[in-house]
């Protein structure tokens, strides 16, 4: 295993597939937080089923761990249709679309995850796909070959992605529906927690869940691990039950400050304050720096410490700002801050 792939293993990103599926809510009722969306959803589902129709083709944006998988399964559940998955990076061919959507029942939801890494001469083939449902393709070889026209279902897709950036606009501009995610409040978060916690029979108090939320930097997946995890503790050390103190004294065993900052944004923000000067710093080099993928810090680390403020992007970099310097202990180089900014 490489020094990167060791990294990834922090408590975030341990792939835990099975608390996410049997945590992840079911129906729109149960999806907590994302109140516009929701909402939005609502209308158009109710509004699609009563026409008998699929509904829009819906892209879904935002940082891991926020629901985006999750609200997808629920599209499908809603309208009671199946939905079937694959991911950007596995659809290689013209014929790997060609062979799920030809096999799509009418109205079903395909689902293609990290949309961002479709290859880019495979977007056009959703173009008509998506707009007048035709799959132009090319049969034989050679002077023999001509091109057929197939018809497809109707269906709904539904893309994913924390990137929407990499997005080029005539695919994005064919969703009807572009929703972003946004991080939950702590309020929001402590909900999910004790929903959670129900399913999984943990003893939680109110200000348990709040501490957990609070350092759960705005995302649901984050918040129901740090959930297991203040259970083994609690479990071991305070009978099992979820107070306020147990949940303090876990996070901080785990290295989780109280910002819900761990311990490698703690060492990217040093790293930028101390090694770099204050920054700014470009993104690779930032991630050598830090043993850790340049994507991991752009999907996972860098969206939260922008959100707090902590770190900035410039056109040369990133670069910290004052509250960086001030969150790990160190005096702000005076005057730093208005430079770069
Ligand atoms: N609004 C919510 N209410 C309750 N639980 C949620 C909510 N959103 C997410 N979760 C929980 O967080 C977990 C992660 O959500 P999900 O897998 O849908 O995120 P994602 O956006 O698809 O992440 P990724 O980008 O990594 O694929 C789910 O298993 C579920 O338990
Ligand atoms: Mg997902």
């Amino acid at each position: 295993m490489s020094d990167a792939t060791a990294r990834i293993q922090t408590p975030y990103l341990l792939a835990e597939d099975e608390l996410d599926r049997s945590l992840r809510p079911r129906r729109l009722e149960e999806f907590i937080g994302q109140e516009a969306l929701r909402e939005q959803l609502l209308v158009a589902i109710e509004a699609a089923g009563a026409r008998g129709e699929a509904l829009d083709h819906l892209l879904l944006a935002g940082p891991p761990g926020l629901g985006k998988t999750s609200l997808a399964q629920i599209v499908a559940a809603e309208l009671e249709v199946p939905f079937v998955q694959t991911a950007g990076p596995a659809l290689e061919r013209k014929g790997d679309i060609a062979a799920f959507l030809t096999a799509l029942e009418p109205r079903s939801v395909f689902f293609v995850d990290e949309i961002h890494r479709l290859p880019r001469a495979l977007e056009e083939t959703f173009y008509p796909a998506m707009e007048d449902l035709r799959l132009p393709i090319t049969v034989g070889q050679g002077a023999g070959a001509r091109v057929v026209t197939l018809d497809l279902p109707p269906f709904t897709l539904i893309g994913a992605t924390t990137r929407s950036g990499l997005l080029t606009t005539p695919l994005r501009d064919r969703f009807g529906i572009q929703a972003r995610l946004e991080p939950y409040s702590p309020h929001e978060l402590a909900a999910i927690v004790r929903r959670s916690a129900a399913i999984l029979r943990i003893e939680l108090q109110d200000g348990g869940a709040l501490a957990i939320a609070q350092r759960s930097r705005g995302t649901p997946r984050v918040a129901n691990r740090l959930l297991k995890r203040v259970r083994d503790y609690a479990e071991v050390r305070m009978q099992g039950v979820i107070s306020a103190e147990a949940a303090d004294a876990a996070l901080t065993l785990l290295e989780v400050d109280e910002r819900g900052l761990d311990r490698l944004d703690r060492e990217i923000l040093h790293a930028i304050c101390v090694k770099f000067a204050g920054g700014p710093v470009g993104l690779s080099t930032l991630a050598v720096a830090v043993g850790e993928e340049q994507d991991t810090l752009e999907d996972v680390y860098e969206p939260y410490l922008l959100q707090e403020g902590l770190i900035k992007r410039t056109p040369r970099g990133r670069a910290a700002t004052a509250a960086a310097f001030e969150h790990i202990g160190l005096p702000a180089p005076s005057g730093a801050e208005a430079a770069l900014f």
